[in-house]
């Protein structure tokens, strides 16, 4: 586990420039999350007392919102369409796939720390159907032999 009291000077930061501004706390845990990659769980305090909210009010939001993220970052992050084209032409075989092979449901970090699942409802390839996103590029007319190569591309990485 990280020593996450590293993220407090960041926090501190974006406090002190967002919290007075209306409706500050989603542009708050967005700009940590920006910073750090995740909303580290030391964060939650300093936002409470800054904000003059209780911890679970702050949390009970962190955890609304899909894309927040309470842990750090796996090295890959596999976003799978789960809009109507996408379901339409083979998303939920994809999503099969990715349980089988990782483990995982729509959301989550693989064992191994390697790749994090998310799901996105309309990447724009609707045309090209079923679509994901690897690492912020998409992939469209995804295959099941696609896709396994693409998560045999992540495992192999050198950077893994
Ligand atoms: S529905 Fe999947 S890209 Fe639009």
């Amino acid at each position: 586990m990280p020593d996450e009291s590293l993220h407090l000077p960041l926090v501190q930061r974006v406090l002190e420039r967002e919290k007075d501004a209306p409706g500050a706390l989603l542009p708050i845990l967005h700009a940590i999350q920006d910073g750090a990659g995740y909303i580290p769980d030391v964060a939650v305090p300093e936002i409470a007392h800054a904000l003059n909210l209780s911890l679970a009010e702050v949390r009970g939001v962190i955890s609304f919102y899909h894309d927040f993220r309470t842990t750090p970052p796996a090295r890959h992050t596999l976003r799978l369409c789960r809009a109507e084209s996408c379901q339409s032409l083979g998303a939920e075989s994809l999503a099969a796939q990715l349980r089988d092979h990782l483990q995982l449901d729509d959301h989550g970090t693989s064992a191994d720390g390697r790749i994090s699942l998310r799901p996105v409802y309309c990447l724009g390839a609707c045309a090209c159907s079923p679509a994901l996103e690897l690492d912020g590029r998409v992939h469209a007319r995804v295959t099941p032999e696609r896709l396994q190569a693409l998560l045999e591309g992540c495992l192999e990485d050198g950077s893994c």
